[in-house]
Parts: structure tokens; sequence; C-alpha cells
């Protein structure tokens, strides 16, 4: 698809404006948050919200909010106009890319704490994590007051606890996924695959073909989890992983830890190469 160039908004009362002459026109909005360096996974979250809309906005906002001290903010990769041009190929209606201090102003006091489903998994090895992110989407989403937000799977507990504070803070917007978008070999695409040298990014897709296999063994209800659990952080280490944060199965929709398969499941694991952590899951065959 041939593009011009995408209009850019940087302030909350532009991106309210746009979206009032989008709304006078009885036209709906979809919401795309991103923290920018986009890759095809971000552009299917685009094209999936303008099945669903009128009109689509993405938002590029590496937000400081989530990241722990000594986690990646500061080498998070960035490239605007890239994304820009990305998105305008996408057919993306427009950019809100704000600055820290359009998002932070001086005195920002407020914070937002979702239990249960933020605790465990990502929620243990970064505890600022969801926190930061439900501060930034509900930011985002009473901003745009969209009709429709959409994110990536690939982030599976940050999609369930967005889902939850939405319904726990009445917020009227509905939650859309998109699929994981996947390389060849399987490797989730992920801004920050960029950080893996060549080495790392050869191992890299162990993850996604050791919980597809474990899947395939916990999917029938048959086995406990536990040892095969035990089999993927102990093949992980051995093809090069330099340490597993956890490989766990949940219920897909609650996320509480499963011995066995006996419903809706999901697979999801974290594990480091070299400097950078990996996440991936996937749906045990029962979720379908
Ligand atoms: O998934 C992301 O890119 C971020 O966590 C999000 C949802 C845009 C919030 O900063």
């Amino acid at each position: 698809m041939s593009a011009g160039p995408l209009p850019i908004v940087r302030t909350v009362a532009e991106l309210r404006a746009v979206v009032s002459s989008w709304r006078r026109m009885g036209q709906t909005v979809a919401l795309i948050p991103t923290m920018g360096y986009l890759h095809d996974g971000h552009l299917a979250l685009v094209r999936r919200g303008r099945e669903l809309a009128d009109r689509t906005v993405a938002t590029v906002f590496v937000n400081p909010t989530q990241f722990g001290p000594t986690e990646d903010l500061a080498r998070y990769p960035r490239d605007e106009a890239g994304d820009a041009a990305k998105l305008a190929g996408a057919g993306c209606d427009v950019l809100f890319a704000p600055s820290s201090a359009e998002m932070y102003p001086p005195g920002f006091a407020t914070s937002i704490a979702v239990a249960g489903v933020s605790q465990g998994l990502c929620g243990a090895s970064r505890p600022l994590m969801f926190g930061g992110v439900a501060l930034v989407v509900t930011k985002l989403l009473l901003q745009a007051l969209p009709d429709i937000a959409v994110f990536g799977e690939k982030d599976y507990q940050q999609l369930q606890v967005i889902r939850r504070f939405v319904r726990d803070l009445d917020i009227p917007v509905r939650i859309e996924s998109g699929r994981t978008e996947r390389e060849p070999d399987g490797l989730a695409l992920s801004s920050r695959n960029s950080y893996l040298t060549a080495a790392e990014r050869a191992v890299a897709p162990s993850l996604n073909r050791e919980l597809v296999q474990a899947a395939g063994l916990l999917a029938d209800g048959s086995r406990e989890a536990g040892p095969v659990l035990d089999l993927v952080r102990a093949n992980l280490l051995a093809v090069g992983f330099a340490s597993v944060d956890y490989v766990e199965l949940r219920s897909a929709d609650t996320l509480a830890s499963l011995e066995r398969v006996s419903g809706p499941a999901r697979l999801l694991a974290a594990a480091w190469l070299g400097k950078t952590r990996l996440i991936d899951n996937c749906p045990v065959a029962s979720e379908s």
C-alpha cells in the first residue's frame, strides 16, 4: 500500500481534537499502544484495529514507569521515523508520540496496582512492570477514549492484567488481542530481538520449540506438569540459555497455576540469553 506521511500528534489536546473530529462523523476508533521500534507483530495489531474500527491511532511511548532501575529503559531501541513510515504503510491514521513530560508532568503522584494476575510470572522478576503498564494504558485509554484497544498475545500476562483493570475500573473500551507473529523458525517477534548476537539468535527459537513440545505432552491432561516443565528448563539451559526465570502451566483466563491440563491453559516462559530476556507463551490444545 502506498501512503503519505503519517500525522504525528504529541499532546493529549491534539489527540483529543483528532479523535473528536472522527466522532463527529460517527466513526469508530481503535487504539494500538506500543513502545515503538515496530515489527510485523505490531503492524498486525494495526491491521486488526483497521478491521474492527473506522480509524486507528497507534501510540509510541517508551514508558519509564514500567521499567525497574536495572532494566533496559536507556537502551530500549527507538526509531520514530521508521515507525511512522511503517504505520503509514499499514494504513494507520495517526501516531500519538507524547513526551515523558506530557505523560508524567511534574507533581504526578498516582499509581495503579492490579492484584492477582500481576503476581508471579513476569511480575515476580519485574515487580514494577504491571503497575507501570496499568498506569500508562489507563492514561492512554482515557486520553484517546477509543472503542477498541488491541494488544498482542505475545505479552500474555500483560493482556490479562489489562483485561482485569479495564473491567475493574469500568473503562468503556473493548480489549481485543492479536496472535503472536513469529519468524519462520518460530521465534516470537519482539523489539528486544534486536539485542541478540548472531549466536544467541540461532539459539533463541528453542524457547518456542520447547513450549510447543511441552504443550503437546500436556494437552490431554494425562501428565503432571511438574516433570515436563523441569525438562523444558533443563533443555533451555542445555542449548545455551543463561538462566530461566520461569516456565509455567497456567489457566488461560485467570493465570492460576495448574498441575495438569483440565481446561483452557497456557504455557508461559521467560528466559535469559546473554543480556536479553525473552518471553513466550503458547496455548495448550484444549484452550481452543
Ligand atoms: O506491550 C507494550 O509495548 C507496552 O507494555 C505497552 C502496552 C505499550 C505499555 O507501555
